[in-house]
């Protein structure tokens, strides 16, 4: 995996948004940066306005920098129109959710599970859990989403963290063999259920993230941690919902 390392400051509100990000030898030029991060304040403004985007750094895995909705977004100020926007329109990236976060910290304290393979995160969001796959040393990490919005997003990211990730917006359309898939927080809604078998047939191993579903059933997955997260910027999610346990697909080959 290329890695270009970006000096280490500016996290946090009023930091600029590209800084010294988009190194040249990521092929992402910073004018292809400058643009997408356009694109993104803009529709964030079109769904959430006065809500702004951010660098800020996760409390668990403070070498990972994302661009995210700043925490003093608009809260309870919401009219009802403003209410309906948000809820036909989820900016699921502009959150790192719970279980990325947990899954992410988890990946860059467990190299191992990474280190050399070929690895897809599906439905990557921002990019956090493909951004730690690449950090812990995986040999290519694809990061897949059906919003071109989080793809845009993750693009970004990656960049702010001086990885470089493959970006999809079709699981079925990557080919060639893949060692492993990451999920996180996909399982909010039933239809993704389905997605678990499919995952199994397509990889080895998955690790998948959760804290939505609360009797997780679903054999081959067993649970092979658990740790306690919350979604950034804090979402005030129930006690549950910060509840992260990882699952992983078939045995566990490299325990602890
Ligand atoms: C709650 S966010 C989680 C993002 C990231 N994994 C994290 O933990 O921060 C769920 C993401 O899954 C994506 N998603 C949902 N269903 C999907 C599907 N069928 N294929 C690909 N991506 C999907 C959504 O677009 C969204 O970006």
């Amino acid at each position: 995996m290329r890695r270009a390392r970006p000096r280490a400051s500016g996290c946090g509100v009023g930091a600029g948004l590209v800084g010294d990000a988009s190194p040249a030898n990521l092929g992402y030029p910073r004018s292809a940066m400058h643009d997408d991060i356009e694109q993104l304040r803009a529709r964030l403004q079109q769904i959430l306005p006065g809500g702004e985007l951010d660098q800020l750094c996760l409390p668990r895995t403070p070498d990972i920098r994302l661009l995210l909705l700043r925490g003093d977004y608009p809260r309870g100020e919401l009219d009802p129109e403003a209410v309906q926007r948000v809820m036909d329109n989820p900016l699921y990236w502009v959150f790192c959710w719970a279980s990325g976060q947990v899954l992410a910290a988890y990946l860059l304290t467990h190299p191992q599970r990474v280190a050399g393979r070929r690895v897809l995160d599906f439905g990557c969001g921002s990019g956090v859990v493909a951004i730690a796959a690449a950090l812990a040393g995986a040999r290519e990490v694809i990061a897949c989403d059906i919003d071109p919005l989080a793809l845009a997003a993750t693009r970004v990211n990656a960049a702010l963290n001086g990885v470089s990730l493959t970006l999809a917006d079709d699981f079925h359309a990557v080919e060639g063999p893949l060692d492993l898939i990451i999920v996180a927080d996909v399982l909010y809604d039933r239809a993704n259920f389905e997605w678990l078998g499919r995952f199994v047939e397509r990889a080895p191993e998955v690790l998948v993230a959760d804290s939505r579903v609360k009797d997780f059933d679903f054999p081959p997955y067993r649970q092979i941690a658990r740790q306690a997260s919350c979604t950034l910027p804090d979402l005030d999610e129930s006690a549950e919902f910060r509840d992260v346990r990882i699952y992983c697909s078939g045995r566990d080959p490299h325990p602890g």
